[in-house]
């Protein structure tokens, strides 16, 4: 079997490949990235070295790459896209082009050999609840808040318009917020660590109470996996880490890891900031066996070793562009 991949020099797709070349040593896997700012060809290695994994770079919604990407492959797995709100409320215009043109791309081309499609959509497509509403079902209403969750809500919407009116094997995972190693330090996690790590203010969006589902990326990538194999078409999955903290819990966890108390810097919420997600697994642990592993402690303890190891990784993402967003997001906060 062969598999495209796309997106998968970023976060959670170069995971996904770390765990299927130990779990499927026998399934061919090509990627398709385009390599930006946080796309790094450095976390698909030794797989690229050895020859065991093959990356095209392009872009998804070039129909010339795709059909070069898709040719001899038997079943896709999209996770390409912009995928940080705070840039999305900077400008939209990537995210429209990558996450909804992007998307409509592959299925057409997917469509036209035949091809079934995992699409790695989000928890964010829902919104947001109240503290006390009970957690997001498959069925819940679309009600993106971010210029990047509605784009999201473009990519998962046009997905099931396909399987719909073409009849196309299309099966949605919508998960919640993933945490792990080779993280762009962008994201809370990964950013946050080396603050804390540094002795450097934290910045805290608002009063700190927004709550998230976390889960660990391997957490993540087994249900992928269970989704490619068992997962039945046209169905949507959604999953969680059934561990709901505030982002101000985040960060005392990390500071209790690394032995130091987080300086925090409470800044300008982020504008239209969703309060709280939780999703109802039910679903994908009844059909298909599925529930979370790791647990928070030992799923973030890991992963703050893994970043005080990368020193080298992180110097290089840290310079450059990264610091002009970094200015652009928090500068005027
Ligand atoms: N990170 C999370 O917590 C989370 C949760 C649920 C769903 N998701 C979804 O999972 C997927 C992967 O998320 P991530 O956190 O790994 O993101 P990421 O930003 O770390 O990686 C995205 C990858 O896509 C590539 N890419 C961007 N635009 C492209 C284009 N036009 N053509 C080809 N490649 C392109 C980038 O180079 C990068 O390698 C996304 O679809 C995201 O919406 C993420």
């Amino acid at each position: 079997m062969r598999i495209l991949v796309t997106g998968a020099a970023g976060f959670i797709g170069s995971n996904l490949v770390h765990l299927l070349r130990r779990q499927r040593p026998n399934w061919d896997l090509r990627v398709l990235d385009l390599l930006t700012y946080a796309g790094h060809a450095a976390n698909l290695e030794p797989h690229l070295a050895d020859g065991s994994v093959e990356l095209q770079v392009g872009d998804v919604a070039d129909p010339e790459a795709v059909e070069k990407a898709l040719e001899g492959c038997d079943l896709v797995v999209h996770l390409a896209a912009e995928s940080h709100v705070d840039r999305s409320i900077l400008g939209s215009a990537a995210f429209v082009r990558t996450n909804v043109v992007g998307t409509h791309t592959l299925l057409e081309a997917a469509r036209r050999r035949d091809l079934p499609m995992v699409l790695v959509s989000t928890d964010e497509v829902y919104g947001d609840l109240g503290p006390n509403d009970p957690a997001f079902t498959e069925t819940h209403n679309i009600q993106p808040s971010s210029p990047y969750s509605a784009s999201k809500a473009g990519a998962d919407h046009l997905a099931q318009s396909f399987v719909r009116t073409f009849g196309m094997d299309v099966r949605i995972t919508r998960c919640s917020n993933n945490y792990g190693p080779r993280q762009f330090p962008e994201k809370l996690i990964p950013l946050m660590i080396g603050r804390i790590a540094r002795g450097q203010p934290c910045p805290v969006y608002g009063d700190g109470q927004q709550i998230r589902d976390w889960i660990h990326v391997e957490d993540h990538n087994e249900a992928v996996l269970a989704v490619i194999e068992r997962g039945r078409a046209g169905e949507v999955y959604n999953l969680g880490g059934e561990c709901e903290l505030t982002n101000l819990q985040v960060l005392e966890g990390i500071g209790e890891v690394l032995g130091e108390k987080p300086l925090l810097e409470f800044v300008k919420d982020r504008p239209g900031h969703d309060r709280r997600y939780a999703m109802n697994g039910a679903k994908i642990a009844a059909e298909l066996g599925w529930r979370p592993r790791l647990n928070w402690a030992d799923g973030l303890a890991q992963t703050v070793a893994w970043y005080r190891q990368q020193e080298p990784w992180l110097e290089s993402i840290r310079s450059g562009s990264y610091q002009d967003y970094l200015q652009a997001n928090y500068g005027a906060r």
